[in-house]
């Protein structure tokens, strides 16, 4: 590695370097006010449980797991429900499941959630209706009605986002640990997947699960009273941009005097927000959480050379996540490089693939919207490159949500340009709708069964 020694850090060295794609408050007193009482406030996540999901995503960069992140591009105040939450965590369930089944290797399941809440935009100000107006930048930041008071920057949305996040986690560990994430209620998850391929496809995976459950039942082997079959562990996770919210909820673990960043269990940073000295690396690189870095076509060797030292300087294995970004018909341009980067460095990461994040287009009826083909495509490409190169394909990170949305076309149930007006939710990207996620999954299980094979021939 290019450097080994950790420098000293503070939770707000950040505010010291540059920083891209932060509000600026207009209420100085107001942003402090804000941040003091975040600061009591108790954190969400706790610094055990970071340190059990960087455990298994080691296990991920080895091989031996498979890491699944999704959820909302951006979680909004409008759409926060319980059905959506849990809506959302069942096709989780249901992906990893047929990822489980399908590849046999343990899943590890990551939401968009419980923080997901800044945006990075591609401008600072947009025009709407002939009046300029500051872009939308997520609900923890300012409200989505294109207007220029509504588009403010607000510090009193982050107590908002806070009790939003408690409350969304407080229901995921619920559903985590009560009863409704128990395997023998495989066939209860079914949404309403009844009448399509997915479906049957699904069913019949759920079937073949059922008998393998009777069988160990009649066994002896009951997965009634079995904590693993019964209980799931899920974890949070969100892009660490507004960084006044990441500080405020900053907390030194007892246990090893170490920071953790309190806002959940895993926290990245945008391709958006990865200068090497800019502020967002320099608040990630501090705290003992899982840390993911997404590495678009713009990412030099040189920069990951840098970014890698930075953030992993102990290389640590399950501490980085690289989630590669390039756009279907481009990974072969730039994932090469920068697997060969990370060899030659002997650095430990974990590869994971966003397939859909350079894959955004403009319909013909003016939506914003992402191909399931070339969602897909770029899945293929990242898994096909990983063979050629000899290296572990990790994990997919998905925006997606289980709600019956027309954000992507394509899929089984073929979504046109025509039917995105009839249910675009999103507040920011276009999301999978539950049946094109579980068409993806069985899809991603493919690839990851041939790819455990190979990986396995060439040991
Ligand atoms: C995102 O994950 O919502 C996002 C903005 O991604 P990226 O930083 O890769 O563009
Ligand atoms: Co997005």
């Amino acid at each position: 590695m290019t450097n080994t020694t950790a420098t000293a850090w503070a939770k707000s060295d950040w505010r010291a370097k540059p920083r891209v794609q932060m509000p600026v408050y207009p209420d100085a007193n107001a942003l402090q006010a804000v941040e003091a009482q975040l600061s009591k406030y108790p954190p969400l996540v706790f610094a055990g449980e970071a340190r059990r999901l960087k455990k298994q995503l080691a296990a991920a960069a080895r091989g031996d797991a498979f890491l699944l992140q999704g959820g909302d591009c951006a979680e909004s105040f409008a759409e926060f429900s319980a059905d959506n939450i849990r809506d959302t965590f069942k096709v989780m369930l249901q992906m990893a499941m047929v990822l489980t089944y399908g590849a046999k290797v343990p899943v590890i399941k990551v939401g968009r959630v419980a923080g997901q809440f800044a945006k990075p935009r591609s401008a600072p100000t947009e025009m709407v209706n002939g009046v300029e107006m500051d872009s939308y930048k997520g609900d923890i930041i300012n409200d989505i009605a294109a207007t220029p008071e509504a588009r403010i920057p607000d510090p009193s949305r982050m107590l908002q986002a806070y009790t939003q996040a408690a409350a969304s986690l407080n229901l995921l560990r619920a559903f985590s640990t009560g009863g409704f994430a128990d395997i023998h209620r495989v066939h209860s998850w079914t949404l309403g997947f009844t009448d399509h391929d997915d479906a049957e496809k699904y069913r019949d995976m759920a079937n073949r699960i059922q008998d393998s459950l009777d069988f160990m039942a009649a066994a002896g082997l009951s997965g009634e009273t079995n904590h693993e079959l019964s209980t799931v562990d899920f974890y949070t996770s969100h892009e660490a941009l507004l960084l006044e919210y990441e500080e405020a909820l900053c907390r030194v673990d007892s246990t090893t005097g170490k920071w953790l960043a309190g806002s959940g269990h895993m926290i990245w940073i945008g391709d958006r927000t990865r200068q090497p000295d800019g502020a967002h690396v320099e608040f990630c690189r501090g705290v003992q959480n899982p840390i993911g870095l997404k590495c678009g076509p713009t990412t030099t060797e040189d920069d990951l050379k840098v970014l890698m030292a930075k953030l992993n300087p102990d290389n640590e294995a399950g501490r980085l996540t690289l989630i590669a970004r390039f756009g279907a018909g481009k990974v072969g341009d730039h994932l090469p490089r920068l697997i060969r980067t990370v060899e030659a460095e002997g650095a430990k990461v974990l590869w994971s693939c966003d397939p859909m994040h350079g894959n955004v287009i403009k319909s013909s009826t003016g939506y914003k919207t992402r191909p399931f083909d070339a969602i897909l495509r770029e899945v293929q490409e990242f898994f096909a490159i990983h063979r050629a190169e000899g290296t572990v394909p990790g994990g997919v990170h998905f925006e997606m949500t289980g709600r019956d949305v027309t954000e992507c076309t394509g899929g089984i149930r073929a979504v046109s340009d025509e039917d995105l007006s009839s249910r675009y939710h999103t507040a920011c990207d276009p999301r999978l709708n539950a049946s094109q996620s579980l068409e993806l999954a069985f899809l991603v299980a493919e690839e990851l069964q041939q790819s455990r094979a190979a990986l396995r021939a060439a040991v």
